[in-house]
């Protein structure tokens, strides 16, 4: 498979691409732009997640929920996974009860790799190995480590490249051919 690597110096800066693929490779002295977004079964935990954000100066879009009233955790996994594939973004937070539904639905979507994280080497492996877009936690869910924690751990982790860049080639293939 080619695999034209370059930089691009203007909205790209600081990340590695190939002919199918962007990796963030560096950027973390860059403000961050990221996409929050949960159904009504995280709205709280939306809102800490927010607030962490905000002291490590990203730039948030946050797309919802705001109320208890339900909503349908697929509608909230498209409409951010669309917004994210206009561009522009580092990478997107989605949120339900479990982060099982709403990262299962964002998977659907072509050209995102949302990842369920549960704890501090998830949220490693997710940056380093898979070089996932999206990340996902549940607000009902009891976690050993605070979600602000495991956001930080992706945030600060790089793509490690090399056989990871074939691997995560390969899985978005899958999306061509399934
Ligand atoms: C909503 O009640 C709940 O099903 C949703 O937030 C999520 O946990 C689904 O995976």
């Amino acid at each position: 498979m080619k695999q034209s690597f370059f930089i691009d110096l203007f909205h790209n800066i600081g990340k590695i691409s190939t002919e199918n693929q962007t990796y963030c490779i560096s950027g973390e002295q860059m403000m961050k732009k990221i996409i929050v977004a949960s159904d009504h079964g995280a709205v709280t935990l939306k809102s800490d997640i927010i607030s962490f954000l905000k002291t490590k100066n990203c730039d948030v879009n946050d797309m919802g929920v705001h109320s208890d009233t339900p909503v349908d955790y697929p509608d909230v996994a498209v409409a951010a996974c669309r917004e994210f594939k206009k561009g522009g973004y580092d990478f997107g937070i989605l949120i339900c009860g479990t982060g099982i539904g709403i990262s299962i639905t964002a998977n659907k979507i072509k050209g995102i790799r949302c990842a369920l994280i549960h704890d501090l080497f998830t949220a490693e492996m997710a940056r380093a190995h898979n070089d996932a877009n999206f990340i996902a936690f549940g607000g009902r869910v009891k976690y050993a480590v605070p979600v602000s924690e495991m956001i930080e751990k992706f945030m600060d982790t790089k793509f490690a490249g090399d056989r990871h860049i074939r691997r995560v080639e390969k899985m978005m293939e899958v999306e061509k051919t399934s």
